[in-house]
């Protein structure tokens, strides 16, 4: 998502991408490791599609060259790795709370952090920099510091409508989970479609059901596939517009779209990306292109709302479209 790689921009850091892992989609530990320079400040993982990232190997990293932690969990909440929330897994966690999202207060998000220094900072830059905190008791501070902040602040009513969401979460992710079970069963008929795979000790969140798809098993493109089955549903009511709940891949590379092409981030002069030689060539992260050009099949047909027969009806045009496979041939 857009907004992982530009959080780096907004502070005037150059974004440097690593490739992802084949099964689970986040950052390959390998990939991290060979991208790192003396000038690295941070590695910014994504849990991505709702599996927490490679905990174990990625922090070791960031231990080891020195670098902040931060976990983009906008699509994780309540997932976990090892008894421990996602979210929790490095230095700071961060979720949204946009309409999309497991649980929503129309917008807004969450940050957390046990660095009590970090959550300092982040309370100056969502307020201005201003320093508004002393009266509360959380900071000593009651002068400006010497910061840029903005106005990243959430409304009291949409806080207290996330207070309330939250106590749904469990039973949201809950029909999540079960909807999510009962598609892969069935769609385990289909042998061109190949389930999702989840990282040993992780429970997944499920805010895209990624499946992969095996070309050479159904002997077609998976597009031409995929376009047959769109073919046969009908657009999920009240998103009309956006067609088919099932996309070929997921977005575009984002290092492939024209921010990260024509290096035009602020201004005219190619700020920050020319205090560096760095280039995103197509090819940069072959994993990457790989999953959204050939393999990768995502769909949302598992969101709680969904019902039985809405999902047999998906199972169906997938079925059909396979025993049909010949004419499409
Ligand atoms: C992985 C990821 N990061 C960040 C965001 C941005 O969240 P928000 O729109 O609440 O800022 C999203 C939202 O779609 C997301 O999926």
């Amino acid at each position: 998502m857009s907004a992982s790689a530009t959080a780096a921009l907004v502070y005037g850091a150059i974004p440097i991408f690593a490739d992802i892992e084949e099964e689970y989609y986040c950052l390959d530990p390998r990939s991290i490791e060979s991208k790192i320079t003396p000038r690295t400040k941070a590695i910014i993982v994504v849990d991505i599609f709702g599996q927490p990232y490679d905990r174990d190997a990625i922090n070791a990293i960031a231990a080891k060259h020195n670098l902040y932690l931060i976990e983009d969990t906008a699509q994780a909440p309540g997932a976990m790795l090892g008894g421990q929330y996602a979210g929790t897994l490095g230095d700071i966690g961060v979720y949204s709370l946009n309409y999309h999202k497991h649980i929503h207060s129309g917008e807004g998000g969450i940050i957390v952090t046990d660095d009590d220094a970090l959550a300092e900072k982040l309370r100056l830059i969502r307020n201005h920099a201003e320093a508004v905190l002393s009266a509360k008791g959380i900071s000593d501070k009651s002068e400006l510091v010497n910061m840029v902040g903005f106005n990243y602040r959430m409304t009291e009513i949409e806080a207290a409508i996330a207070r309330e969401q939250l106590k749904k979460l469990p039973t949201l992710l809950a029909q999540r989970l079960e909807n999510t079970a009962y598609l892969n069963e069935k769609l385990a008929q289909v042998p061109c479609i190949l389930p999702t795979k989840i990282r040993e000790g992780a429970k997944h969140a499920f805010y895209v059901h990624p499946l992969q798809f095996d070309a050479e098993i159904a002997q077609m493109h998976r597009n031409r596939f995929i376009d047959a089955i769109k073919a046969e549903l009908p657009p999920t009511l009240l998103r009309e517009e956006s067609t088919v709940l099932l996309s070929y891949g997921y977005v575009k590379p984002l290092y492939l779209q024209p921010l990260y092409q024509e290096k035009i981030a602020f201004g005219r002069d190619g700020f920050p990306f020319t205090l560096s030689d760095v280039t995103y060539p197509k090819g940069l992260c072959p994993v990457t292109e790989t999953m959204h050009y050939e393999r990768l099949v995502t769909h949302e047909f598992m969101r709680p709302g969904m019902s039985r027969s809405d999902m047999d009806d998906v199972i169906h045009a997938f079925e059909k479209v396979w025993e049909n496979r010949d004419e499409l041939l």
